[in-house]
């Protein structure tokens, strides 16, 4: 096993024929033959990658057991695998040497020209289907041999080698902090699964669902059918070892037909509801199977997905009455997911902790020589996944996320979390608005920080401001920090409003008391945005920033100090010269250790000597502010902006006070102004 995965590692090979151990199906029915081969470089358009690991999937087998006419020996195996980007082929500019890989065997062209690419309802990409199904290079070639004879690819990816050449429009890069030993099983089956019951049937809310086949794609029905709100879900195995793991991903009942006395499996389900299911899937590959799920799908609008792969010559019947009165027969393939774009999302949202993989897999097993372990396992029938372990990777830090609410607001998810922070030394909160993509493969979102003021969490603006019906109709992503760190124990850290926890001032302390928790500027600078850019739907290069009162001052002095990294700057009533009030000098004294160091921190200062791009700062002020004169003194703000001739937008709204009510009244006009200076 090797475990050097850097980058002047994986250049030593680079241009050379590699040799490496494979294992190489020779011929139908034969255990897999663990053995040395050449692997070539990569062609124009083509990327050699050093394969981690790759689970087993029943369509391998299906192949090995001589079942696919297309079948070509000898071949190497394997199509639910992760890689590292070992080379890549003239032309090739998506990935790079070092770059983390699913391989996809649906490949993505992206090109405009491609009618499958380019359309929303289907992930269907032609451009290398010929060769692929003829077990070549789309140059016609194969890249592996053994002793000088040719062995065949198979579904362009052989990912039971330990390393394998592809197809750059199959190579899906994704969050290089996965855990390459569990997402490679979004390769295939557990993506098929999900997608079948998100994409090909858009399975909703109160639905009823019927799945057959218990195995990974079928649990992965269950599971999305399940997140997407099915009311009624009915498994149906012939192995009753499947049930208790079905009950936990999401299955209300579960049926073994062989256990039913004098009742077949579609009458006993049609008992249980008389006019049939929403959507019924097969995910055994059986077609007297596929034949009552599509009879049992609902009269008059029922869907039935065929999941399974068929033997060789095998038809599906029905009578054509069955869809006169409705049933809908439909077929999928990877779960309609255009592999480059939507796979690194997948990954995305198990990193996220919004799903799990974890109950899937079964069965590790280290080391490529013990591969026909696997297919052992497979066939036992407590095997869901078993996932070869074929190079070790040195551990990588995942970032621990947790969601903990999922909420629905106007059109968009409103998710809050939790994760460790290495740069507050504890667990910290934040929430993050997600808008509804206009459409399919639309651009992401940009991204506007909203910060809170003295005594806030996250929640505050989150539930006060109604911030949402602006983000949505913008299609602006918003991320609400905490404005502190949490659940540490510093002396006096609870004793006033103003300072200690709920008052972190955005700055990174340097005093012992506090330095270790307190960096908030750090935190919500790089951290947070690093994280919240690498595991959300988002635009990491399209960002702003907006706050209200302390966090007024952290949108203007953070945006100040990191010239060009915010794209858009708005206030709200922002304490805009704290080195001249008592709050901001007993923070700066506290945290900092002088009023003097906090100058770094104090807009009115910064502004003076910034030189980065002079991005319009928009600030709204009530003028029944209590807190106006002695705390927030935004007018010296302004006149040093005059001064600097910095472009500020200063107004004052007669009557308002410091509260929440004067916050929505005008947050319609800062989410304008972010996304015009965003793009929008
Ligand atoms: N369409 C696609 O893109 C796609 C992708 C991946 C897998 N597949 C296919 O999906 C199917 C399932 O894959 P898997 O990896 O979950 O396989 P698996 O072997 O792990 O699971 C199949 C399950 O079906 C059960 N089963 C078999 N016959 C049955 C019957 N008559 N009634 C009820 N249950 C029965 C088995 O007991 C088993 O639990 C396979 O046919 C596979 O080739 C299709
Ligand atoms: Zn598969
Ligand atoms: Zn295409």
């Amino acid at each position: 096993m090797q475990s050097q995965n850097t980058i002047a590692d994986l250049k030593k090979t680079n241009g050379q024929v590699i040799r490496c151990k494979a294992a190489i199906a020779w011929e139908p029915k034969k255990p897999l033959d663990v053995t040395e081969i050449e692997v070539q470089p990569p062609k124009a358009g083509e990327v050699r990658l050093k394969i981690f690991s790759n689970a087993l999937c029943h369509t391998d087998i299906y192949t090995l057991d001589g079942h696919d006419p297309e079948g070509l020996f000898p071949c190497i195996l394997g199509h639910e695998a992760t890689g590292i980007v070992e080379s890549i082929g003239e032309g090739v500019t998506s990935v790079e040497v070092g770059d983390i890989v699913i391989p996809c065997y649906t490949p993505e062209c992206k090109e405009r020209s491609c009618v499958f690419c380019s359309s929303e309802k289907t992930n269907l990409c032609p451009k290398i289907r010929a060769t692929q199904g003829k077990g070549v290079m789309p140059d016609g070639t194969s890249r592996f041999s053994k002793d000088g004879k040719t062995i065949y690819h198979f579904m362009g990816c052989s990912s039971f080698s330990e390393y394998t050449v592809v197809a750059e429009i199959s190579c899906a890069k994704i969050n290089p902090t996965a855990d390459v030993n569990k997402v490679c099983v979004l390769g295939c089956g557990i993506a098929t699964g999900w997608g079948a019951a998100t994409n090909n049937c858009k399975v909703e809310p109160n639905t009823s669902v019927v799945v057959f086949g218990l195995g990974a794609v079928g649990l992965a029905v269950v599971q999305a059918a399940k997140e997407n709100g099915a009311r009624y879900i009915v498994g149906v195995d012939i192995q009753r070892s499947k049930f208790e793991l079905a009950k936990k991903l999401g299955c209300d009942e579960c049926v073994n037909p062989l256990e039913l006395k004098d009742q077949s499996v579609k009458d006993y389900l049609l008992s249980k509801e008389k006019w049939g299911y929403h959507y019924t899937f097969d995910c055994t590959g059986n077609v007297k199977v596929m034949r009552d799920a599509l009879e049992l799908a609902h009269r008059g609008y029922g869907e039935s997905c065929v999941v399974g792969v068929a033997a060789a010559g095998q038809e599906i019947a029905t009578r054509p009455f069955q869809l006169v009165t409705g049933r809908n027969w439909k077929g999928t393939a990877f779960g309609g997911w255009k592999s480059r774009t939507e796979v690194p999302q997948l990954v995305n949202k198990v990193l996220r902790g919004e799903t799990t993989l974890d109950p899937y897999i079964t069965h590790v097993i280290k080391g490529i020589d013990k591969v026909n372990e696997s297919i052992d396992a497979l066939h036992s029938g407590d095997c869901i996944r078993a996932v070869v372990v074929i190079n070790e990777r040195e551990t990588v830090k995942a970032p621990q996320l947790s969601v903990y609410a999922n909420m629905r607001s106007y059109g968009g998810y409103v998710k809050r979390l939790k994760h460790w922070s290495n740069t507050t030394q504890c667990e910290m909160s934040f929430s993050i608005y997600l808008p509804e993509p206009a459409k399919r493969g639309a651009p992401l979102p940009p991204v506007l920080y909203f910060l809170g003021g003295l005594t806030c969490t996250d929640e505050n603006a989150l539930i006060k401001s109604g911030f949402a019906q602006f983000a949505a109709k913008y299609g602006i992503a918003v991320v609400f920090p905490d404005t502190s760190p949490r659940g540490v124990d510093i002396e006096g850290q609870d004793d006033t409003f103003s300072f200690g926890s709920g008052a972190g001032f955005y700055v990174d302390a340097t005093t012992d008391k506090w330095k270790k928790h307190y960096n908030m500027y750090s935190y919500v600078t790089k951290e947070l945005p690093e994280l919240v850019h690498s595991v959300f739907p988002v635009d990491g290069t399209k960002i702003g920033i907006t706050g209200h009162s302390m966090g007024g001052h952290g949108a203007l002095s953070l945006f100040f100090k990191n010239p060009g990294m915010y794209k858009s700057v708005s206030a709200f009533a922002p304490i805009a010269n704290p080195t001249q009030t008592p709050w901001g000098q007993v923070a700066f004294n506290g945290y900092l250790g002088g009023v003097e160091a906090g100058k770094a921190y104090d807009a009115t200062e910064l502004v003076k000597s910034y030189e980065g791009p002079k991005v319009p700062i928009l600030i709204d002020q009530g003028t029944g502010d209590k807190w106006y004169n002695d705390e927030l003194k935004g007018e010296t703000f302004a006149e040093a902006c005059d001064q600097a001739k910095y472009p500020l937008e200063f107004r004052f709204q007669t009557g308002y006070d410091h509260g929440y009510f004067f916050v929505t009244t005008f947050l319609e006009d800062h989410f304008k102004w972010h996304a015009k200076q965003l793009g929008l």
